[in-house]
């Protein structure tokens, strides 16, 4: 089968590696030429494992291409993924103008396109969007009907960044939303070798399936660190009390982690795009509303509980280690460090940062700080070190050997505290110090 992918971000490119994993010859696109000669070169243009191996190997193979133009693509491919961006805007609701763009390119392509075409939309759009503006835009620009001149699919993308690879070829679950029936037909057939459960629904909730997931996950978060503020308070500790928790069947033990809240590119702007709809049905969302209230606490609250550690923030060295919104990504998309960083900065101490993949991202949108390269140059430089990140390389820090090291917050539970001798330690969750 004949594949394209329009975008290639974090979904894109692991949907086109997927994709030509199961076989299938696959066109990549973007607008953006550098994603995609680094693409070419068998690069990623952001640090995701196991990608640039499966874009060499399929680059050596003949499966994969590139393209810059979407309707070169469109008229070559049977299905045509639409994976461009949906940030957020201003007020919260989502950005569709590089859907809409999309769309209109696919739209052209169909006009002279001979046999059917699907058009299917992994980007995560608002409910309403695939059979509202996505559908009008496809059919506008090439005079045919969908379901009848075309197939169009909603396929919503639940992959984590830093295992997006492992979680494209084995989700626990494959959506398609579709009203034709030749459009499932097709999509099942594409992706029934994953082995996975496919699930048919309308586009619409489809669509609200992704926004529903995101929330809940979100709100198992908040919920969570609500619960730590108060465990704090208590003298107890939030993961004892979550093991508890978690051993109900009907809770789960996953997603129970205390510690500085959520961020990346898709629970705040979801859950925001959500509360805008919501506003826009007349339906209030208090739920969702002190979700992200939770969220905006958190760092906050870390910043309080270093500065009490410390007797002062004013002119006081404090190290961020972990500047990408979870580890195994170079992604800094709302990524707690931020606010933690401009808060430290507020209160008048110097921020010093260290990423392992991130720092090049984060120099982007940092405020006044100093970067380091190595972990361990950072953390001599500091008075107060604040764990931000869980990379696997922060586990093994010789914590001993930094003799100027006053006070340690574990903002990620990933610290061994048995081995820091005398400095003040805290992590989030735990009774406070
Ligand atoms: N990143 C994630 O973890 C994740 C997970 C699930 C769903 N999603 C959703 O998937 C969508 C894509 O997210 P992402 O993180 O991959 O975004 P991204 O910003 O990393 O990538 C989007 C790409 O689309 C390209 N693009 C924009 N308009 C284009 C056009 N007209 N033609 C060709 N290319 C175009 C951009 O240049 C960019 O490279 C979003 O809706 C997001 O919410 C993301």
């Amino acid at each position: 089968m004949r594949t394209a992918v329009i975008g290639c971000g974090y979904v894109g490119l692991t949907t086109g590696l997927t994709l030509a994993e199961l076989g299938y010859d696959v066109v990549l696109v973007d607008t953006d030429k550098r994603k995609l000669s680094a693409v070419r070169e068998g690069r990623s243009p952001f640090y995701e494992p196991g990608v640039d191996e499966l874009l060499k190997k399929h680059f050596k193979a003949g499966t994969l291409r590139t393209m810059d133009d979407a309707l070169e693509a469109s008229r070559w491919a049977e299905i045509v993924f639409i994976a461009v961006g949906t940030p957020s805007r201003e007020d919260g609701s989502m950005e569709d103008r590089y859907i809409r763009e999309a769309a209109r390119q696919i739209g052209r392509s169909l006009k002279s396109a001979r046999g059917f075409r699907t058009v299917v939309v992994k980007s995560t759009v608002v409910p309403g969007t695939t059979i509202g503006t996505i559908r009008s835009a496809l059919e506008r620009a090439s005079g045919k009907r969908a379901g009848k001149g075309f197939g169009l699919a909603m396929c919503p993308e639940f992959l984590r960044e830093g295992s997006a690879m492992q979680d494209s070829l084995h989700p626990d679950r494959v959506v398609v939303g579709t009203l034709d029936d030749r459009s499932f037909e097709t999509m099942s057939k594409l992706f029934s070798p994953l082995g996975s459960i496919i699930l048919r629904t309308s586009p619409t909730a489809a669509e609200m399936i992704k926004y529903a997931s995101n929330t809940f996950l979100a709100t198992k978060i908040s919920y969570v660190n609500e619960m730590s503020r108060l465990c704090e308070k208590l003298g107890v500790d939030v993961y004892d009390v979550m093991e508890g928790v978690g051993l109900d069947k009907r809770i789960s033990p996953h997603f129970l982690r205390a510690g500085v809240g959520f961020g990346g590119s898709c629970f705040p702007k979801d859950v925001s795009a959500l509360i805008h709809v919501a506003k826009g049905l007349d339906e209030p969302t208090p739920v969702m509303d002190s979700v992200m209230r939770t969220n905006d606490i958190q760092p906050r609250h870390l910043v309080d509980v270093l500065e009490r550690m410390l007797g002062t923030l004013k002119k006081r060295k404090v190290t961020v280690l972990g500047l990408a919104f979870k580890p195994d990504t170079d992604d800094v998309r709302e990524t707690r460090s931020l606010p933690v960083i401009k808060a430290l900065i507020r209160r008048g101490a110097e921020v010093g940062g260290h990423d392992p993949k991130a720092a090049l991202n984060f120099r982007t949108i940092a405020p006044d700080m100093t970067f380091f390269d190595d972990a361990a140059t950072a953390i001599e430089w500091a008075d107060a070190v604040v764990l931000m990140t869980e990379w696997n390389e922060y586990r093994s820090i010789d914590w001993g050997q930094h003799k100027y090291l006053k006070a340690i917050i574990d903002g990620r539970r990933t610290i061994d505290p048995s081995r820091l001798g005398r400095i003040k330690y805290w992590s989030m969750g735990s009774p406070l110090p």
